[in-house]
Formats: structure tokens, sequence, C-alpha cells
């Protein structure tokens, strides 16, 4: 076991031996680009968007870009630890002109549809409903251009948890 690992450190060893620095650099800014969160990382037509709720209520992002075109490729995390019955979250993104406050209504009343009304034309993508500690990544196209809106559709979570979504 012991020479195992130690072929394997030398094996390492030897690839950051090999390693430019101008690799080393490219490495770097690629770590700095994950780290900042608002920006998606983009691969080909493919956008990652990480976004996560917690306990006190909150998204940690206010307002998502993606590109024309793009497909995302979504994540909600719940970085809580209080349960879905109690501290729900989703991300629901609504078609323009909803009103968020009539929508947040039908919502509430939908619980066994996690609080997704049934057959709503509202809803352009949405996750499911999360408890603390489980998360859920869903893949929609990007609408046309413009901005739309993102909520929790959780009852009474829709004043506080929300943001914009920018299609550019
Ligand atoms: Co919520």
């Amino acid at each position: 076991m012991k020479i195992l690992r130690l072929m394997a450190l030398l094996v390492v060893g030897l690839m950051l031996a090999n390693c430019g620095g101008e690799e080393k650099k490219e490495e770097k800014q690629e770590v700095k680009l994950q780290k900042k969160t608002s920006e998606p990382s983009a691969d080909n037509d493919m956008v990652n968007v990480a976004i996560t709720g917690n306990d006190q209520m909150k998204f940690n992002k206010e307002e998502i870009r993606v590109p024309v075109g793009s497909t995302v490729k979504l994540t909600l995390r719940h970085v809580g630890k209080l349960d879905a019955k109690v501290m729900g979250h989703n991300w629901v993104l609504l078609t323009q002109g909803t009103e968020i406050p009539v929508f947040a209504l039908a919502a509430a009343a939908a619980n066994d549809n996690g609080y997704i009304p049934e057959d709503t034309d509202k809803v352009i993508a949405h996750t499911k409903m999360l408890g603390g500690g489980q998360s859920d990544t869903i893949e929609f196209e990007a609408p046309a251009p413009g901005t739309y809106e993102f909520i929790c559709s959780f009852p009474g979570h829709s004043a506080l948890m929300k943001g914009v979504f920018i299609v550019e």
C-alpha cells in the first residue's frame, strides 16, 4: 500500500513539474471564475447556474444573466436545516407580465403540487420544493431575450425570495 501511495505521489509530482507557468495561470483564472457565482459559466451553449436558499428565507442571488439561445442548467441548493414543510424553497421562473402576488396566492393553494398551480401557463421552469440540505437541478431553454422574474413559491416567501432573470 505504501509503495502504491508513493508511486501515486511521484506521478502527481511529475505532472505538476510538467505544468508550465502559463497553464497554472489559466487554472487560477478558472477557479476565480467559478467562485464568482453571479456569473454563470458557459460551456458551448450550456450555462450552469447555481443558486442557494437558506433558513433566513433568502436566495443568494437577486439577478441571473444568461445568453440568448442557451440551455440553462440550474441547481438550487437549500443550505439551511429546516424542513420543507416550514422553510421550503423552490426556484420558479415566471412568464413576463405575471403578477407575483396573484401567482403566489394560487401557488399557496397548490400545496399538494409542490406549491405550483396545476395547469398554470405562468411558469417557464421550476425546481422541486426543497428542505434543508436538499438540492435539485433542472434544465431548460432560455426564453426570448428580456427580463423575467423568479421567486420561491412557498407561501409567504415570494416577498423576500425573488429576483430577476435576464436573457441577453
Ligand atoms: Co422559500
